[in-house]
C-alpha cells in the first residue's frame, strides 16, 4: 500500500497532507526516514511512525446519520456554526469517524460517516460514480423538457454536469416533488441544477447513497452499519 494512503487510512490526516509530511521527513518506516512520495509499505509487517509516534489503522466503524437542516457538514467551523460533529457523541470522534462527503447547511438526510478511508474515497470520488438520490421540493411545475435538460447535463459555473436521472415527479400543492439521482458532488449541485431550469429548490433531502436508503431513520438519529449494510452501500 502507498505510504501516504496508509497514513490517511490510520486517520492521521488527509492523503495530501500525508504526502507533505513524507516530503518533510516526518515519517519513518521500520526506523528509516522515507521522503519519497512513491514509497509503499506492507501494513501487516512494517512499523510506521509519524512525528515519532506509531500509527495504526483504527477498528473500522461506519455510521449512517440523518442530518437535520441547520448544521454544517464539517469537523470544525471558522464562523462558529454548529457542525455535524458537534451534535454526534464524542465517542464517534474518538474513533476517528468523519463525514464521507457533505450536505449543505440547509440540506437534510443521509450522511455516511466513517473511519474507513477507502470507503470514504469510494463514496466521494467521482471515479466510482456512487449514486446519490435526492428528494427535492422545487417551486412551480417543471416541464418534461426542462427535466430532460437536467438528465442530459446542464452548465453550472462553466462546467457541464454529468447525466442525471429523474426517478419520479409528483405535484405537492403549487410545488413539485422530484426524485433526482446524480453521482457527482459539485458544490450545491442539485440546487444549482434546478436553478438553471428556473425552478429553485425549496427543500432538499438525500434519501440514498449507493445501495443504502435512509429509510425511516428519524432526523438527528444515527446508527452503526453492519458489514452487510456496508456491502449494500457499496453495491457489492
Ligand atoms: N446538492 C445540493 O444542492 N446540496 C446538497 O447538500 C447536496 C447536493
Amino acid at each position: 500500500m502507498r505510504l501516504h494512503k496508509y497514513i490517511a487510512n490510520c486517520g492521521y490526516t488527509s492523503r495530501r497532507r500525508a504526502e507533505l509530511l513524507i516530503q518533510a521527513g516526518r515519517v519513518q518506516v521500520n526506523g528509516k526516514v522515507l521522503t519519497s512520495l512513491g514509497s509503499t509499505i506492507d501494513p501487516e509487517k512494517e512499523v510506521v511512525l509519524v512525528n515519532g509516534e506509531r500509527i495504526q489503522p483504527p477498528t473500522p466503524m461506519t455510521i449512517v446519520f440523518n442530518k437535520p437542516a441547520g448544521v454544517i457538514t464539517s469537523t470544525h467551523d471558522t464562523h462558529d456554526r454548529l457542525t455535524v460533529m458537534d451534535i454526534l457523541p464524542k465517542s464517534l470522534r474518538d474513533r476517528g469517524v468523519l463525514p464521507a462527503g457533505r450536505l449543505d447547511q440547509d440540506t437534510e438526510g443521509l450522511l455516511v460517516l466513517t473511519n474507513d478511508g477507502d470507503l470514504a474515497h469510494e463514496i466521494t470520488h467521482p471515479r466510482y460514480e456512487t449514486e446519490k438520490e435526492y428528494q427535492s421540493i422545487v417551486s412551480g411545475s417543471p416541464s418534461p423538457e426542462n427535466l430532460g435538460r437536467l438528465e442530459k447535463g446542464v452548465r453550472i459555473e462553466g462546467e457541464m454536469t454529468a447525466p442525471a436521472r429523474i426517478e419520479s415527479v409528483e405535484p405537492v400543492g403549487s410545488a413539485t416533488r422530484v426524485h433526482i439521482v446524480i453521482h457527482e458532488g459539485k458544490k450545491r449541485q442539485v440546487r444549482r441544477m434546478f436553478e438553471t431550469i428556473g425552478h429553485p429548490v425549496l427543500q432538499l433531502k438525500r434519501v440514498r447513497v449507493g445501495g443504502l436508503r435512509l429509510g425511516d431513520l428519524p432526523t438527528g438519529e444515527w446508527c452503526e452499519l453492519t458489514k452487510g449494510e456496508i456491502s449494500t452501500l457499496r453495491g457489492t
